[in-house]
Parts: C-alpha cells; structure tokens; sequence
C-alpha cells in the first residue's frame, strides 16, 4: 500500500493540496497516497490520532487547526518555534513533529519562482495575525533593508514586531517597525505583502496609492484570483502576483520533510495556473 498523507482542516473542500502531493508522487516516482480529512470543529485531536493509527505518515495542517497541531507536536523545528506555529506534522516512530513550511514556501515563491530580490529591499507586510508570524523569520532571514508591518489593530502589529526585535536585530535588519495604514504615506517599499484574510472577503486593507515603489511587487497570500489588492497594486504601477506560487512552495517543502526527496514545483505551479482552478483561500496547505 501506498504510503498515506492527507491535508485536515474546516472546511477543506477547497484545498489543492491533494493534486499538488499528487504531481509531486508522480514526478517523483515517491509511492504516496494524500488525501483531505474533514474534522469537525472539535475533533482535530481524535481525527489526527486516527490517521496516525491507521498508519498515517504525515499531515498538512489548515484553517482552524493550526493551534491544536501546535499542541499535538511532541517536538517543534526551529522554523516551528521561532513562527509559534505548525502547518505540517510527521509522524516518526511514536513520536509527532511539528514544523512550519509557510515561510520558507513564500521565501521561496519571491525568490525563485518571481524573481524578486528580498535583500536589501523594503517589505511591507500587512496584517498581524498567524499567516504573518508565519513568514516573518524567512523574510527577515532574506536580509531586506526594512520591514514595517502595518495592521488595522495596532497592538498586534507592534506584539509581531515585539516578538521578532531580537531576531531583526541580530540579523541587523536596519528598520523593523510597525505603522498605522494612515501614516504610510511618506514611505515607499519595494515589496508589499497582504498577509491579511481581507482578501477572502473581497476587501483589502486601507492602503495609500504611495506605498508603491517603482517596479514593486504586490504580493497577496491568497490565491486562486486576482483580489482587490492585486487589482489595485497593478493600478499603481506594480507588478502584482498571488499566492498559489507559496502554496506549492510550501507543499514541496512538506514533501520533502516526510520523503527526503524535493520535487520540481514550476511545473505544478504552471498545471494549477492551466487548470484555473477557481478557489479562494489563503496561506497554506
Ligand atoms: P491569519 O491566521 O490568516 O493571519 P487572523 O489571525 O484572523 O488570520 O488575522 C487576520 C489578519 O487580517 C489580521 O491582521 C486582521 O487585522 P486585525 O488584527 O485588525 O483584525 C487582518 N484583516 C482582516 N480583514 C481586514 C480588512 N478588511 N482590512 C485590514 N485588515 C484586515
């Protein structure tokens, strides 16, 4: 029998993690079977076990489970810890551990797939909740110039900037800081990520026109669709891009977690983008 993964959360319907592993398996060669799991509301724990128990060897975590994945880990990885968060677990000998591929799979996507150069650059990131503890540390880990956070609440946007100082720091990142969307007027960046779930409900964050350097890239974690923040970043001038190229990214980092293998992602990126699939969801598995 193939051996089994499957991604979990509610809802998870949507999620395109089962064709993405799928490709990977084929291209591969690597024997696995990935499959959703719908876990009611109060049942990621005894759900997770029982995939585990079945003989279960690894799983994606998404939307609402990410803080109970956290809880059911017996061990984290360092990008696990230092992002409080868990999106993917592998189930090793008795033993469960937890780790974190959002971030490295946006490193990644910028990098590699859209050729945008972080280092040096000025990012800013909007929104404060996990999707943004997520990425923090492989942004900051890129080496930009700045990075200001900017969040609608603005004791979450400096807790964010409070829990990453000492690495921003110690990576001697020049300006790591927090703005109110009303104050990001006199400043202009070189990447702007929508790390917000405005998307989701077709809204976007209250964004001056200014914050867009020339030639910036606008980068929205959701996917699946041009969002109102893509729509009006490329009205700016700046080249706007989704998130389906972190998705995959993250997938291809999980993938090689749980099989040692790492699989080409730019085909699976193109085969999703041919497909159009049209869902519309944000930051992971
Ligand atoms: P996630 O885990 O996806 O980050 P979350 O923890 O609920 O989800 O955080 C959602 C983020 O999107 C928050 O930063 C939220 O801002 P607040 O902290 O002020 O709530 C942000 N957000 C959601 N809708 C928004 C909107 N319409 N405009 C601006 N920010 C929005």
């Amino acid at each position: 029998m193939s051996d089994q993964y499957a991604v979990i959360g509610n809802p998870v319907e949507h999620s395109l993690s089962p064709a993405i592993h799928a490709e990977f398996g084929r291209a591969t060669g690597e024997d696995i079977a990935y499959g959703r799991i719908l876990a009611p509301l109060d049942g990621f724990r005894t759900a997770a076990l029982r995939f585990r128990d079945e003989g279960g060897r690894g799983l994606n975590i998404t939307l609402p489970f990410k803080p109970e994945a956290w809880r059911l880990a017996d061990s984290h990885s360092a990008g696990a810890l230092v992002a409080g968060a868990v999106n993917a677990l592998k189930f090793e000998g008795g033993r469960i551990a937890g780790h974190n591929t959002d971030g490295i799979g946006l490193a990644r996507d910028l990098k590699d797939n859209l050729g945008c150069t972080v280092r040096g650059g000025r990012v800013l990131l909007m929104g404060a909740g996990g999707a943004s503890y997520g990425v923090m540390e492989p942004l900051l880990r890129e080496l930009p110039q700045s990075v200001v956070v900017a969040n609608r609440t603005v004791e979450k946007a400096k807790a964010l900037i409070g829990h990453f100082a000492k690495l921003a720091s110690d990576l001697r990142v020049g300006r790591f800081t927090w703005l109110p969307y009303d104050r990001l007027t006199n400043d202009s960046f070189d990447i702007v990520i929508n790390a917000t779930s405005a998307s989701l409900k077709d809204g976007m964050p209250p964004l001056p026109r200014e914050v867009f350097a020339p030639g910036a890239l606008a980068y929205d974690m959701v996917y699946g669709r041009d969002t109102p923040f893509m729509t009006f970043a490329a009205g700016c001038g700046a080249r706007a891009a989704d998130g389906l190229g972190m998705l995959v990214e993250q997938a291809a980092e999980s993938f090689f977690i749980w099989r040692g293998v790492r699989p080409a992602t730019g085909p699976v990126i193109r085969l999703l983008r041919q497909k159009g699939k049209r869902i519309k969801a944000k930051g992971g598995p």
